[in-house]
């Protein structure tokens, strides 16, 4: 969805572009009539969207909410229904402090690099069958990948 409202923004601003440039061309011609700069200020199409002004790590904190139901992400901070994710990035899978996890991450031999931190987050039970994350996946990408630059902020 926001890719589509960006995709419109760009092509609003393409077009709002080309306006204002044929614009010009013909201002020279017809010496400022006023005509020709109708168009520009009539552009078609919805109102550019915000700028995207927020960077991966943001947009992955904010996407972070959806796993903050079971996760804490702060060092120190308690575990929950997950354990604490402080400093997951890098580390070996079942590692957290004071977490009872599952049989199937306490057997797995998983270092949590971003590539296998997008896989889980993909699709947790087909990356590590048995495990306990209660969690259904991000089939996006792009939202995987900005969840991922926020947890390695974590450290
Ligand atoms: C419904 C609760 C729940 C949600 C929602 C959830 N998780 Fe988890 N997560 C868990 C549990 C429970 C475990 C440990 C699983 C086990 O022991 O089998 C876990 C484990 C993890 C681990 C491995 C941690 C380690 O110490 O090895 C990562 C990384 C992780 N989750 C990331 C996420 C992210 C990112 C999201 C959101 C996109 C998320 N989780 C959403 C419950 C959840």
């Amino acid at each position: 969805m926001k890719y589509t409202a960006l995709t419109l923004a760009a092509k609003a601003a393409a077009i709002t572009a080309a306006l204002t440039l044929s614009a010009c061309g013909a201002e020279s011609e017809s010496a400022g009539s006023g005509e020709t700069a109708a168009p520009a200020a009539a552009a078609p199409g919805p109102a550019p969207a915000a700028a995207p002004t927020t960077t991966p790590e943001e947009r992955g904190r904010k996407l972070f909410n959806e796993c903050a139901i079971c996760h804490t992400a702060k060092e120190g901070d308690p575990n929950r229904v997950g354990p604490n994710l402080f400093g997951v990035v890098g580390r070996s899978a079942g590692k957290a402090d004071g977490f009872a996890y599952s049989k199937a991450f306490t057997d797995a031999d998983v270092v949590w690099t971003e590539e296998n931190l997008n896989s889980f987050i993909e699709n947790p039970q087909a990356f590590m069958r048995g495990n306990r994350m209660a969690y259904v996946g991000q089939r996006d990408a792009e939202k995987r990948a900005d969840i991922i630059a926020y947890l390695k902020t974590l450290k």
